[in-house]
């Protein structure tokens, strides 16, 4: 059973990725999807385990929802899409016949976990970024510089232009985003195996949308993409099969505390707790200490 929640602008589903974008979502009406489906890589998610029996069966279902986001997706609109760095090459060769692969994007971050001693271990995820028409898609650059690296902490002049400038300190990220993953002590922490890091969906959502727009997250997990969407004035959509997750995503995105009468509120982390008045003091400032 499909379960909705909303606020103006604001939409949470709670049920199949597949069967909500199939009778909830119209074609063509979505400015911009942000897909971090399960990798097929045995994470748990809250008692499911991402493991599909074989790595085809995986990559059917993965070809049935891409095929549903592309028919949602505006004209215009934007797609990122992630998976593991296993599944990703069949990805690419999938979509290339069906849309515009603009930049193929290694978010690369500090550590990996448990680190890997016999073999290299994987300190990246890649993102694919494509757009429906390779002529007509939006991205604001200007939105999204970092600073250049070189020659700018010189103060070097340029004198091929008249008359000099110093040279232009701020450039477009390439394609390597170094980002750090979500730690257990971040504000932005929520209790999720694979939340991804508010700063990665701001780039995103800056660049590949504007005020007003629509993003679309079928895999929303802790909702990160429609809060980030939120905070930047877009309008959101998010789906999530589990129910515990879809509740983090009714107190961060609708900012709700309260659910028939469940305390939607997190727990509060284990370093936080010293004795149980402390617990409580906690308790009373959680609205403005953490992150929602
Ligand atoms: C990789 S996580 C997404 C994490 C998310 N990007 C975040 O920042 O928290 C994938 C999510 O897809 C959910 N999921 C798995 N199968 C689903 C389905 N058929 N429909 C909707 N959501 C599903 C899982 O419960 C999990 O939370």
């Amino acid at each position: 059973m499909i379960k909705e929640y909303k606020e103006e602008g604001h939409l949470i589903y709670n049920g199949d990725a597949i069967e909500i974008l199939t009778c909830k979502i119209a074609d063509k009406s979505i400015d911009l999807m942000f897909v971090d489906p399960p990798y097929n890589i045995g994470k748990n998610f809250n008692g499911r385990e991402d493991k599909w029996e074989t790595d085809e069966a995986y990559l059917e279902w993965c070809y049935q929802w891409i095929d549903l986001c592309l028919t949602k997706l505006k004209d215009n609109g934007s797609f990122y899409v992630m998976t593991s760095t296993q599944f990703i090459p069949y990805f690419d060769i999938y979509l290339r016949g069906k849309i515009n692969i603009l930049a193929r994007i290694v978010w690369s971050y500090d550590s990996s976990g448990v680190q890997a001693k016999i073999f290299f271990g994987s300190m990246y995820e890649p993102i694919l970024f494509c757009a429906k028409n390779s002529k007509n898609y939006t991205f604001n650059s200007d939105n999204i510089l970092v600073e250049a690296k070189t020659g700018a902490k010189r103060k070097l002049i340029d004198y091929r232009k008249n008359p000099p400038q110093p040279y232009n300190t701020m450039k477009v990220p390439g394609n390597v985003w170094c980002f750090p993953r979500v730690r257990y002590r971040m504000a932005e922490y929520e209790k999720h195996p694979t939340q991804k890091p508010i700063a990665l969906l701001e780039r995103i959502i800056k660049a590949s949308s504007n005020e007003g727009d629509i993003v679309l997250d079928p895999f929303s997990g802790t909702f990160t993409t429609s809060y980030v969407a939120k905070k930047l004035n877009r309008k959101s959509i998010g789906i999530e099969l589990d129910e515990d997750y879809t509740k983090i995503g009714i107190r961060r995105v609708l900012g709700k505390f309260e659910l028939n009468g469940e305390d939607l509120r997190p727990e509060p982390k284990s370093y936080e707790i010293r004795n149980i008045d402390q617990q409580i003091l906690i308790f009373e400032q959680t609205n403005e200490t953490r992150i929602y």
